[in-house]
């Protein structure tokens, strides 16, 4: 064996050493934790990552385009574009959108339709392309769009829907296709909280015309930063590749088509539109090549733990309201959120301070009533009717770790804590907070 095999060799069995002492993230009764997150990811993904840096290709190229056709071919999809985070692959499919090399783009002033409760930058994108953003209520059940407020807020200048999967719960896909049919709608999904999720048997983010995916640390499966745009378009596909890096042609699968135009303009720098820079790197791409496979897995166990959760919790059942899984759809469980019924004598703020001093971290359900945040109050959008449930998700919602690192002492541990907490709080023996 050569020299630098043997030394490859000896960083892999130092990697998976470290990670078989270190890397322990089962639950721990004499030292009780529950994160909202642990790491998806181990040794070889580490390892992959460390021997792709020793090679020195480390900007985007093979690995990149190798884990996109690997990530297409999960996703049910023809093509697929990946960028540096879930918010570039939403930025990167509303400036397609909002392109002109996209047949009848969306153009300043048109609307586009987004849950109130949703997440900052599923929003910006449209604001930042002079688009305005029509913020509509969710649906208690499911927590995803209310589909007759949905219909209600579409007027003359809506022309798309940018839907959530809200915590990996798919939307009702056949009520929102036929809607935007219906209007001549586009539909862009934003998966990045609902990774393999399904509706009907078929893939969130292959309904629309783009679904975006976050390989954030937080999320199903995770490439450190990164996220993906999945399409069945050729044509959407080529200017998100375009857009993604400079603006270029370098990337296009047509890319000689340009060279051929432009004969007197070095083919390496031709700058056929307008471009960013959201290139993921050929480390992340490593890791998500090793991470896809085990993602089916990983949902399993969240699932598995979510009906754990939900049938103990039940026993509350006249204080917490569970969300729940829409219809024909699979639903990945990003966590747990569960919401406060009216009536319920302890607050949010109550139970998650009694939780978090037991060490079980919690957050609010992805950020609330968006409308609420005072970014709104400095850009143009519209408030379609009322958003008070979002409003009730906001204020009466929390969530706790759902993912796979909670093994069965793990939830045992969050449900015996939760039903402390009720006992507690209804003997007098935790007092209300302010
Ligand atoms: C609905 C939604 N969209 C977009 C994002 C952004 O993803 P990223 O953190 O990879 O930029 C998130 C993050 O969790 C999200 O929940």
């Amino acid at each position: 064996m050569n020299n630098k095999q043997a030394l490859l060799n000896n960083l892999h069995d130092n990697i998976r050493e470290y990670c078989d002492t270190y890397f322990d993230f089962s639950f721990n009764p004499e030292k009780p934790v529950v994160r909202l997150h642990e790491p998806t990811s181990g040794s070889e993904e580490i390892f992959a990552a460390l021997e792709t840096m020793l090679s020195t290709f480390t900007t985007m190229g093979k690995k990149v385009r190798a884990f996109e056709n690997q990530y297409a071919a999960y996703n049910g999809t023809q093509y697929s574009v990946m960028s540096n985070s879930g918010s570039s692959a939403n930025l990167l499919a509303v400036a397609a959108l909002a392109n002109p090399f996209t047949p009848d783009h969306l153009k300043p002033g048109d609307e586009v339709i987004v849950p109130a409760l949703s997440w900052s930058t599923t929003i910006w994108p449209i604001i930042q392309h002079n688009l305005v953003p029509v913020l509509v209520d969710c649906d208690l059940n499911d927590f995803n769009l209310d589909l007759e407020k949905l219909e209600r807020a579409i007027g003359p200048r809506t022309r798309a829907i940018k839907l959530v999967h809200v915590y990996g719960n798919p939307c009702n896909m056949d009520a929102v296709m036929a809607l935007a049919k219906k209007h001549n709608l586009f539909v862009i999904e934003d998966c990045c909280e609902a990774m393999g999720a399904a509706y009907d048997g078929k893939p969130v983010g292959s309904f629309g015309l783009v679904g975006n995916f976050s390989f954030f640390f937080s999320h199903h499966i995770s490439t450190m930063e990164g996220g993906i745009s999945v399409t069945n378009d050729f044509n959407f596909t080529e200017t998100m590749r375009i857009l993604r890096a400079h603006g270029w042609s370098r990337e296009a699968d047509e890319h000689q088509k340009y060279v051929n135009l432009y004969p007197d303009i070095d083919p390496r720098f031709i700058f056929i539109n307008l471009g960013y820079n959201l290139r993921p790197t050929e480390v992340n791409a490593a890791m998500g090549q090793l991470q896809l496979p085990k993602l089916d897995g990983l949902i399993d166990k969240r699932r598995e733990t979510a009906d754990f959760y939900a049938r103990h919790l039940s026993r509350h059942a006249e204080f917490f309201h569970f969300q729940q899984e829409t219809p024909k759809g699979k639903h990945v469980w990003f966590g747990f959120p569960v919401i406060l019924k009216d009536g319920t004598p302890f607050s949010v703020k109550d139970i998650t301070a009694y939780m978090q001093q037991h060490h079980i971290e919690t957050r609010p359900i992805i950020a609330g009533n968006m409308a609420r945040h005072p970014a709104f109050n400095m850009y143009e959008h519209r408030v379609a009717g009322d958003l008070s449930s979002a409003d009730t998700i906001m204020k009466k919602g929390f969530a706790f770790a759902c993912h796979h690192a909670v093994d069965e002492r793990a939830r045992q541990y969050v449900v015996d804590t939760i039903d402390a907490f009720v006992e507690a709080f209804l003997n007098g023996q935790i007092q209300k907070t302010a």
